[in-house]
């Protein structure tokens, strides 16, 4: 296995490039610029306005970017964020402290928070700050027991469709559906109709929005009021 490279997007913040696999973890075109939009301002923001206790799922933690935006919208907003995130190869603390995600966003804070999500314990829930508790599960999603109706948000962030086909099924969908409490909204950058399909099948109501960079869209999946799963 050849190493993640570190690449400067364009809006200057870092990215890792995956040779074995020809893809990057974010948007070449903005990888902090990505996250605020997909994951934050599609995700995160709408729910903080209803409320202030939020559980989110994080499928592929990766760099980390998403977790730490998310502990910084928790300080700023008073907010308690109980964070679970998915990750079966974490990465090595040499790398993420190579991260200049502080530069682009959050100055010393928020490389505070990219060094603090990485160190914490595995497996286990651990209070990083008043507003934010991560729990860094080191496995695959497809191995996670996940609670019933417990989750307010899910970033689904793992490869694309074409690349990791096995995690964008009705199985994986149907598991992360039942973690949702009534209400609960997935995010993601993908926009293929096949996935969208999947998830309608397994009880989501899809929303269509405008997607980062000049992609015409990505997902806002939300699971029904109604439901009883
Ligand atoms: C597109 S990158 C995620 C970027 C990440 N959210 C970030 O902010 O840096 C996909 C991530 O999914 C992880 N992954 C791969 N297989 C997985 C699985 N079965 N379950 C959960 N995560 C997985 C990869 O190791 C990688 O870190």
């Amino acid at each position: 296995m050849k190493e993640n490279q570190l690449i400067i997007t364009e809006d200057g913040s870092h990215t890792l490039f995956v040779a074995d696999l020809n893809e990057h973890y974010h948007s070449i075109h903005g990888a902090v610029t990505e996250s605020m939009h997909v994951f934050i301002e599609a995700g995160l923001k709408p729910l903080l306005e209803k409320k202030k206790n939020i559980n989110v799922l994080e499928i592929g933690i990766g760099t980390g970017l998403n977790a730490a935006l998310v502990l910084l919208e928790a300080e700023n907003n008073d907010a308690i964020i109980n964070y679970v995130g998915a990750e079966p190869y974490p990465l090595s603390l040499s790398l993420v402290s190579q991260l200049n995600y502080f530069s682009i966003y959050g100055g010393v804070q928020m490389h505070k928070a990219v060094m603090n999500i990485h160190s914490c314990n595995r497996n286990l829930p651990v209070e990083i700050g008043n507003h934010f508790i991560m729990n860094y599960l080191e496995a695959p999603i497809q191995n996670i027991d996940l609670k019933d109706s417990y989750f307010d948000l899910v970033f689904f962030d793992a490869f694309s469709p074409t690349t990791q086909p096995e995690l964008w099924t009705a199985e994986i969908f149907a598991k992360i559906f039942k973690a949702m409490k009534p209400n609960g909204v997935l995010v993601t950058y993908v926009a293929k109709g096949e996935v969208r399909r999947t998830m309608k099948a397994c009880g989501f109501t899809i929303e269509k929005l405008t997607g980062f960079a000049g992609k015409r869209e990505m997902t806002r999946a939300n699971k029904p009021s109604t439901s009883t799963e």
